[in-house]
């Protein structure tokens, strides 16, 4: 939703704005055109591989990739002490990681399982289908994937595991298969829910997004703005709640905006996507 993202934003020449989920670039490039040469844009992502295609492009002198999670950069001191005149959050995981075979982020893929947007830190998904018991595999599945069926995906996941060590994308969807039917006239994997559960899980990715909600007021100039585009229902909720605090916030999309059909045609993953857009309000007009 590029032409959203611009539009709500709003980057003029000379801003600093903060894309803390650059990804491949396509918005980052975008923001930079319009802070121009006396501004910055700081393009922040998990995974090493995106940034280092960011500074191999090297295209734009104003942009600095920083190889980070969001919520942690405070402890790399890189906001600048005036604040931020706005902030970018695209959340979800980028074509090319969808597209590497060798990350198992698609249910297609028959690469390993391992699902970290940061390969170097935590503990890749293949690992925990193998530690976890059946009890926690169905609580994860019920809680980040919304699924119904968790029980059950959790019971066979469990007995398959001890006859085959579970290691590869296409192994799991065919494990959730064998057990969830396809629902009628939907054209939804069934495997769907139980990948976003597993990836969350890995990444931890619902408490990362909470704390930097909590950090964003204190970055953010009074009157700098903030669009997140979120991918589930989970992720929108945060966002949502958090707008909610009038003292802070000024929402400047009552409802989230959803993608065009022409979009969804064009890009069918982003038929989920829901921008919510919100102004962080000037000091003065706090708390009463
Ligand atoms: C949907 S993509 C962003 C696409 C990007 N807007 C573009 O125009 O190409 C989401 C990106 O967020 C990154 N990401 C996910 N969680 C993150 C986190 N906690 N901190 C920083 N980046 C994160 C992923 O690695 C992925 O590259």
């Amino acid at each position: 939703m590029p032409r959203e993202v611009i539009e709500l934003l709003a980057p003029a020449p000379g801003q600093t704005m903060l894309d803390a989920t650059a990804g491949g670039g396509g918005h980052t490039r975008l923001l930079a055109e319009r802070v121009g040469g006396t501004g910055r844009v700081l393009a922040v992502d998990r995974d090493p591989s995106a940034i280092e295609r960011m500074r191999e492009a090297a295209d734009r002198p104003n942009v600095v990739p920083i190889c980070a999670s969001y919520d942690e950069l405070d402890e790399l001191a890189v906001i600048p002490p005036e604040g931020l005149d706005g902030v970018l959050l695209d959340l979800g995981l980028s074509t090319d990681q969808l597209r590497d075979d060798a990350r198992g982020f698609s249910y297609q893929s028959h690469g390993r399982l391992d699902m970290r947007f940061d390969p170097t830190r935590g503990r890749p998904a293949w690992q925990l289908l193998a530690e976890l018991s059946q009890e926690e595999l169905a609580n994860l599945i019920y809680a980040y994937g919304e699924e119904r069926l968790s029980r059950r995906i959790a019971r066979r996941i469990v007995e398959v595991r001890r006859r085959t060590p579970l290691r590869t994308a296409d192994q799991l969807a065919e494990v959730v298969r064998s057990c969830v039917p396809r629902s009628r006239g939907h054209r939804i994997d069934p495997a769907t829910r139980t990948f976003q559960a597993l990836r969350i899980a890995v990444n931890q990715e619902l408490d990362r997004l909470e704390r930097l909600l909590r950090r964003l007021p204190q970055w953010l100039k009074p009157g700098g703005r903030v669009v997140v585009i979120a991918f589930h229902s989970l992720e929108d909720r945060l966002v949502k709640r958090a707008f909610t605090d009038r003292d802070v916030w000024e929402r400047i999309t009552k409802k989230p905006l959803r993608p065009s059909r022409e979009e969804v045609a064009g890009n069918p993953k982003s038929r989920s996507a829901r921008l919510r857009a919100a102004i962080r309000r000037p000091v003065a007009q706090q708390a009463g």
